[in-house]
């Protein structure tokens, strides 16, 4: 089972040692950040959450003592390494004077790093107890969940809520905000976080398959019941129950899940005997349940009883303070992915994708800067993202305007854009200069 993962991030300009370091620490079950230098070092201790510092000290430009001294500095309760390929008493003395825990020499074993790490993490424990909730989320260990804007915190604050307790929660927003996500967090950053955590996805059971799959079956249930089977409840004994897409569940499966909450028991399909579950149960959907329940697809009573606590996810764009936070983590995911390293955004670029309305949420913005890491050969560029993003024009939602002043306003961002060059603009909108002219007048 994948329980909470430490973040370690090391720096080293040899990518050798970043990889071999990497391997040991990914096999020792730590989540790792690569920077080759102490620049991309601190660009991730600004924006991530690190638990433990490694560094090289010998590194061009600027070195890994100048590295410790900001993090004492700036980030006094992460513990420090130094990994150093040239040991003398000196600069030993140096290091522990600069705040590492400890040091070790080139080459190392993995046990020897081990114990480092180990002993590292044992002088830093009373940091990680402290460790905010937004930044301290795992989903499933695939990396923090990020966001600053007051709307995020509200779902933050919810999630701080129901960690601790079984009560029943229901998550709410439209597709990619992070539905999932937020179920994740519910279950890792609460005191049932070592029991199992099981998501399932309602809309991708066949609905004569629903019943059996959830609840379990027995022998002889069914033609093709070969024998006793056990069901997602019974899997996810003790902790939490995702039912992803609940409008997609069928009647039957509606039907027994009532029960499952107002009895806190189930019965195998093809069984009578009740069985008492332990369980959280976390629904997600992006339908309107409530237009499900008009054209009687979905129970109403099982709607009130799974709505015990009610998040809605917000989508992205009324959220875009998130965007920088949100891109920067994704840049720092493909960067290292696809290039090994740590990539940037133009403050242009970024200036595009605020402007960007995201009907696909979190979701689309992962997809356009893992794209745009592919694309880019360093910092990413307005040129480097898609064509309909850099000439996109934002709008109100209900507030549509004229065709005519809508000309207007495209014609004014892409002057802005050519930096009134009213050549290049024209080209841009495959018009000739003069009717561009008598477009301006
Ligand atoms: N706050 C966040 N910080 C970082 N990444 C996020 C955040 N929220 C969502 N993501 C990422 O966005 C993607 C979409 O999230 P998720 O799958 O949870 O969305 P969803 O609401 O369940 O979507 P759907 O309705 O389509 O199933 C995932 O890759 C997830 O890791
Ligand atoms: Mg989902």
């Amino acid at each position: 089972m994948a329980l909470r993962k430490e973040n370690i991030l090391i720096v080293d300009d040899d990518i050798d040692i970043l990889e071999l370091l990497h391997r040991h620490l990914k096999a020792m079950d730590y989540h790792t950040y690569k920077a080759v230098s102490v620049k991309e070092a601190l660009f991730v201790l600004k924006d991530s959450y690190i638990d433990l510092l490694i560094t090289d000290i010998q590194m061009p430009e600027i070195d890994g003592l100048q590295l410790m001294k900001f993090a004492n500095e700036h980030y006094p309760e992460i513990p420090k390494l130094v990994v150093t390929g040239y040991p003398s008493v000196d600069g030993a003395l140096e290091v522990m004077k600069a705040g590492a825990v400890d040091y070790l020499s080139k080459p190392f074993t993995k046990d020897e790093l081990k114990q480092c790490i180990e002993k590292a993490f044992a002088k830093g424990s009373l940091r990680r107890k402290e460790r905010p909730i937004a930044r301290n989320i795992k989903a499933d260990c695939q990396g923090d969940m990020v966001g600053e804007s007051e709307a995020f915190g509200a779902v933050i604050n919810l999630i701080d809520r129901v960690k601790d307790n079984k009560a029943t929660v229901i998550i709410k927003g439209e597709s990619g905000t992070g539905k999932e996500l937020v179920a994740r967090a519910i279950h890792y950053s609460g005191k049932f976080s070592r029991a199992p955590f099981i998501a399932v996805n309602c809309g991708a059971i066949p609905e004569n398959l629903q019943e059996a799959e959830l609840f379990g079956y027995t022998k002889g249930a069914f033609t093709g019941a070969n024998e006793n089977r056990n069901g997602f409840f019974q899997a996810a004994e003790g902790g939490t129950l995702f039912l992803d897409e609940i409008g997609s569940a069928s009647l039957a499966v509606q039907t027994k899940l009532l029960r499952a909450l107002q009895e806190k028991e189930i019965t195998k399909v093809g069984s009578q005997k009740a069985k008492k579950v332990d369980i959280r149960i976390i629904a997600a959907t992006n339908a309107n349940l409530l237009e499900d329940i008009k054209n009687k697809s979905f129970r109403e009573d099982l709607y009130y009883r799974l709505t015990v606590v009610e998040i809605n996810v917000p989508p992205l764009r009324n959220r875009k303070s998130d965007i920088p936070l949100l891109a920067a983590k994704f840049l720092r995911k493909y960067g290292v992915e696809y290039k090994d390293r740590l990539l940037r955004i133009s403050p242009e670029a970024l200036q595009v994708l605020e402007r960007y309305s995201w009907p696909g949420n979190i979701r689309e913005l992962e997809n356009i800067i893992q794209r745009s890491v592919i694309m880019s050969d360093g910092m990413i560029e307005v040129k480097d993202l898609p064509d309909f993003l850099k000439f996109q024009i934002e709008f109100p939602d209900a507030d549509f305007l004229p065709l005519r002043e809508m000309e207007k306003e495209y014609v004014r961002r892409v002057l802005i854009h050519t930096q009134g060059n009213k050549t290049t603009a024209a080209k841009i909108l495959q018009i000739d200069r003069k009717t561009l002219r008598n477009k301006l007048d």
